[in-house]
């Protein structure tokens, strides 16, 4: 461990990178040679202080021509850079290990890169990974910097990776992840975890991990995103509810007296901002994957898509504890196709929400609790004139949340909800199975439940009235449903009233 230091890095592997490797690899040999005479050196590119060795790579033969390159083929003077001590031997990672001469297969001449950028899976290697850039990865030291500057060059890089290593644990703060000049197909592979500040100083923003303006962009990993909100949610919880800050400590530290842990929930409490960030948000996102990674312990709502358009989120989870306040776990605004599944979500609030804008959402194969269930709503409390349609929530199983279904609307709003289906729907509800509360200004319509079986979890409170809720909910049921449902109104409502709503879809 003694020689390791550097845990994020970049791995480029456009054919870009192959124009400009005679400048790279000249670089590379500077800060190669500068190293191996003082193997202490910091680069002040790179940050890399392993040991550096210099052996001799085969040369492939490049058929410039066939690439329609501009440039004449590089030099390869081939300097192997160490390898990390982090992980190796990730499963996700295609092409090229580090460092490892006879896994550098010499490019496929039959593609021209110019016209058709590869695929982000199946990236022909023609390049070496740029070299590491420095980050700690020990859990204290702050290496936002070291993230900021691996994107940066990611972002240059048609299809390039960019890698966040396992069995390391990276503090960082706030950061934007923007993709407005970037180019496409990068993939950001975490495996390790990333573990938000918790001094107050830190903060600022609407946003933890915030992605910005990505078009082709995947995220995906077996890593872990820790927002250690416990120092947020005994804010909000004491501001709220004037509960003990103790009862709510979710993870206060072992061997600490209580009249220590009690002063410093304090001092943390009073200190934190008002605002409490976002776990991990994209906004104005085209066709972007999220796979593998799990979420937990977010200070606000886990995974937001604002304004995308062609999500996809798969094989995923997130895990707060069920007291843990508005922290909503994937919240959808304003965007279209947008598929989630294989997902496993428990918090203290919404598994799901979507709100105003939203359309062509599929939902299925979605473990949901504890918390409150796959919402509709709010919808039209800002006054906001929209619509949600084409919704599609099948196979999910929610365990002891507060509510089954949802469509929370206010009565004065504005939002058409129509063409929302729920199939194959089932587990356990603390208060209401089903709770459609559509507006009389625009009611729902073509809502349809189908195999429906939700029954109340053994914790609920015994009460009388809690049965299905209906409010201008239209639609159609399709057996077996239990609890019986005989709130929704069958078919369509007959009414114009609803087509300037309409007009806005
Ligand atoms: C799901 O993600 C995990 C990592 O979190 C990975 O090991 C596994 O292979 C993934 N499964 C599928 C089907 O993609
Ligand atoms: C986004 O994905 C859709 C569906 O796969 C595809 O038709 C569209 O061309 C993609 N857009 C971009 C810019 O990649
Ligand atoms: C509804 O959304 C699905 C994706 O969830 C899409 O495949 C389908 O084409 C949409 N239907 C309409 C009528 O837009």
């Amino acid at each position: 461990m003694a020689a390791f230091t550097v845990a994020v890095f970049v791995w480029c592997v456009s054919c870009c990178e192959v124009c400009n490797a005679r400048e790279v690899t000249n670089r590379r040999s500077r800060a190669a040679t500068a190293a191996a005479d003082d193997s202490t050196t910091e680069s002040s590119l790179w940050l890399w202080r392993g040991r550096w060795r210099i052996p001799h790579f085969p040369l492939p033969t490049f058929p410039s021509t066939a690439h329609g390159l501009t440039c004449p083929p590089p030099r390869w003077p081939y300097l192997s850079r160490p390898r990390p001590v982090g992980p190796r031997h990730d499963p996700h990672r295609q092409g090229p290990r580090h460092g490892a001469p006879k896994q550098i297969p010499p490019p496929t001449p039959t593609v021209d890169p110019t016209l058709r950028p590869p695929p982000p899976v199946s990236v022909p290697p023609v390049a070496e990974p740029t070299p590491p850039i420095g980050a700690k990865g020990d859990g204290n030291t702050d290496d936002t910097k070291a993230f900021q500057d691996a994107w940066t060059a990611s972002c240059n890089v048609e299809a390039s990776t960019m890698v966040v290593p396992a069995n390391h644990v990276f503090l960082v703060g706030p950061i934007s992840f923007v993709g407005e000049h970037c180019q496409e197909n990068i993939i950001l592979q975490l495996d390790g975890t990333v573990v938000a500040p918790t001094d107050p100083q830190a903060w600022g923003g609407e946003h933890w991990l915030h992605f910005d303006k990505l078009s082709r962009f995947t995220l995906q990993g077996s890593g872990t995103v820790d927002g250690r909100g416990s120092v947020w949610w005994r804010r909000s919880q004491s501001e709220d509810l004037n509960v003990d800050l103790l009862d709510v400590d979710n993870d206060a530290d072992d061997g600490m007296d209580s009249e220590d842990a009690d002063t410093q929930a304090k001092e943390e409490m009073s200190s934190m901002p008002r605002n409490k960030p976002t776990a991990m948000g994209f906004d104005h996102c085209l066709n972007v994957t999220f796979s593998g990674i799990k979420i937990q312990n977010s200070p606000n709502f886990h995974l937001t898509f604002d304004h995308c358009v062609g999500v996809l989120v798969r094989n995923m989870s997130i895990s707060s504890p069920g007291d843990s306040p508005d922290a909503d776990e994937i919240h959808l605004g304003n965007s279209q196709d947008v598929t989630i599944h294989d997902a496993t979500l428990a918090c203290g609030d919404d598994c799901i929400s979507i709100v105003s804008g939203c359309s062509n959402i599929n939902i299925h194969d979605v473990h949901c609790g504890p918390g409150h269930g796959i919402s509709i709503g709010s919808l039209g409390k800002d006054h906001s004139r929209a619509c949600v349609h084409n919704i599609t929530v099948r196979d999910v199983d929610l365990q002891g949340t507060t509510n089954g279904v949802r469509i929370k609307s206010w009565q004065s709003s504005a939002v058409a909800v129509r063409d929302v289906a729920y199939e194959h729907v089932s587990g356990t509800y603390t208060k209401r199975p089903v709770d459609l509360a559509c507006s009389d200004s625009m009611p729902c319509e073509e809502i349809t439940l189908s195999a429906i079986d939700l029954r109340p979890s053994s914790q609920k409170p015994p009460s009388h009235d809690d049965g299905p809720f209906c409010w201008q909910t239209f639609g159609r049921l399709t057996t077996p449903i239990a609890p019986p449902i005989d709130c929704v109104q069958i078919g369509r409502r007959s009414s114009n009233r609803i087509k300037s709503g309409q007009d806005s879809c």
